[in-house]
């Protein structure tokens, strides 16, 4: 197989696109798609400060890779979660990337906001531990970047993650969801940071060649609580579906967007108003995160409340 841009060698077949490239080649092609995605999407201008969430896995590192190549002018924001071994080599593969190129990089322990780690929230609250913590996440990036005064928060979302998270919501009809999915999130309030998604248009395997053949070193390992996930049994299927016919988790993503996802968006008008104890934009008195936080130190009081009346 050679590149089909200068004849040497492929190191990769891209079957959607019905090309190969060698690994230069692919790099650049890998760079510019990313760049004519923020362009047609209008996702940010050059000069705009970005705050980019660095997960410490391929996607977000290969963004945030590709953005300081470009030359946009880049933060990293890392949440540490409190997983035990997996958020310590998380954390340690995003400041190891960062320091290598001089890059800056903010780290917040989500203990600290929100009085336990993700796991302990999980015992404490019952809750399902990937919805407190998606929650927390798109909490904390807000207001990291409202507090250090970025208008932009860049994620390392990929086409499978969309694709997936799109024939999840079709699945079981979520109008919700659907209405909300989009590589663009617009702040659509000032207490909200407009959240952009640069890779949306790139698989998962892509952002894993990109990833190698730049030398990044990220965390292999999944979160463990991802284990058994309905998403992956999602991108299961669509995988399967897209080796009978490259190009179809593309088509499916971007003909929603394109064509169905405006119906959507119509009907979903939602109004939005400050959370009466941090501000935040929500649709309630008192916003998600306010509430979760609430039943963490109502939960862990009613835990630790006799064992230390007793100790
Ligand atoms: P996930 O929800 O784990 O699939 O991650 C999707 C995107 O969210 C990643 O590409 C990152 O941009 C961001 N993200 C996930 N985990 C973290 C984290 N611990 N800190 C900052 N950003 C994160
Ligand atoms: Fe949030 Fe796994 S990364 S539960
Ligand atoms: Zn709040």
């Amino acid at each position: 197989m050679k590149c089909r841009k200068c004849g040497e060698s492929a190191v990769i077949e891209l079957r959607r696109h019905n090309t190969a490239y060698c690994a230069d080649d692919f790099v650049a092609f890998f760079r510019h798609y990313t760049v004519e995605t923020i362009r047609k999407w209008k996702m940010f201008e050059k000069e705009e400060p970005i705050l980019v969430a660095v997960s410490g896995g391929k996607d977000s590192l290969a963004l945030w890779d590709v953005l300081t190549l470009e030359g946009y002018r880049t933060t990293g924001l890392y949440l540490d979660l409190g997983i035990d071994e997996y958020s310590k080599g998380s954390r340690a593969k995003c400041e190891a990337f960062a320091s290598e190129r001089g890059a800056k990089l903010e780290v917040i322990p989500v203990i600290e906001e929100v009085g336990a780690s993700i796991p302990e929230v999980q015992i404490a609250t019952r809750r399902p531990t990937c919805s407190a913590c998606g929650l927390s996440k798109r909490y904390l990036t807000n207001q990291a970047a409202l507090a250090r005064g970025f208008a932009v928060v860049a994620t390392g979302h990929n086409l499978d993650d969309e694709a997936a998270t799109l024939f999840g919501s079709v699945l079981r009809w979520q109008e919700e969801a659907l209405s909300r999915q989009s590589p663009v999130l617009p702040a659509s309030s000032p207490k909200l940071a407009r959240r952009v998604k640069p890779l949306f248009r790139l698989t998962e395997l892509e952002t894993a060649a990109y990833s190698f053949l730049r030398g990044i070193d990220y965390i292999v390992e999944e979160c463990p609580f991802s284990k058994g996930a309905t998403s992956l049994h999602y991108k299961e299927v669509l995988n399967r579906l897209e080796a009978h016919a490259p190009g179809t988790k593309h088509a499916f993503l971007l003909g929603y967007l394109d064509r169905i996802r405006p119906a959507f968006k119509r009907g979903q008008e939602v109004t939005l108003r400050e959370c009466i104890r941090c501000g935040q934009a929500t649709t309630s008195e008192l916003c998600a995160f306010c509430r979760l936080v609430d039943e963490v130190s109502h939960k862990s009081h009613t835990i630790s409340g006799p064992v230390s009346a007793g100790a």
